[in-house]
């Protein structure tokens, strides 16, 4: 968890966020203990945005890993995963482990179940 956070910050420091100046960091740990970071990138015309948690995911797909562990995320004041994220995280990782911090280093441990309850996924589409 340490180790995973501790990448989650170093990819807080990649953050593209000129307009909003609210660097995000995040990382996700694979099945095979692979930890794949990523950082929020911003664009001129807002809604382009990607998340630091999708950045983190989607890459860690590309690069080959489809099963998640858990993912830690780094803000200045612990901000928690918006919406479209939540989501995101329910359908490529389940209910994981999910580590929120602060720049202080206080950590709020929670669940993708906990932030997304009742979630609608995949299954429903059968
Ligand atoms: N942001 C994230 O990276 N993750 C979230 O879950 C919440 C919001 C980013 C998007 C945008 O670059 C900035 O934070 C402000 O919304």
């Amino acid at each position: 968890m340490e180790k995973l956070i501790n990448v989650a910050r170093l990819a807080q420091k990649n953050s593209y966020s000129p307009y909003s100046k609210y660097r995000v960091g995040a990382a996700v740990l694979t099945d095979d203990d692979t930890i794949v970071s990523g950082c929020n990138v911003e664009s001129s015309s807002y809604g382009l945005t990607c998340c630091a948690e999708r950045v983190a995911i989607y890459s860690a797909i590309a690069q080959g890993h489809n099963k998640f562990k858990a993912l830690a995320i780094i803000t200045k004041n612990g901000g928690t995963p918006c919406g479209a994220c939540r989501q995101v995280i329910w359908d490529l990782c389940g209910d994981i482990p999910i580590y929120i911090v602060d720049e202080k280093g206080k950590i709020d441990e929670t669940t993708t179940k906990e932030l997304l309850p009742k979630a609608f996924d995949g299954s429903l589409l059968k």
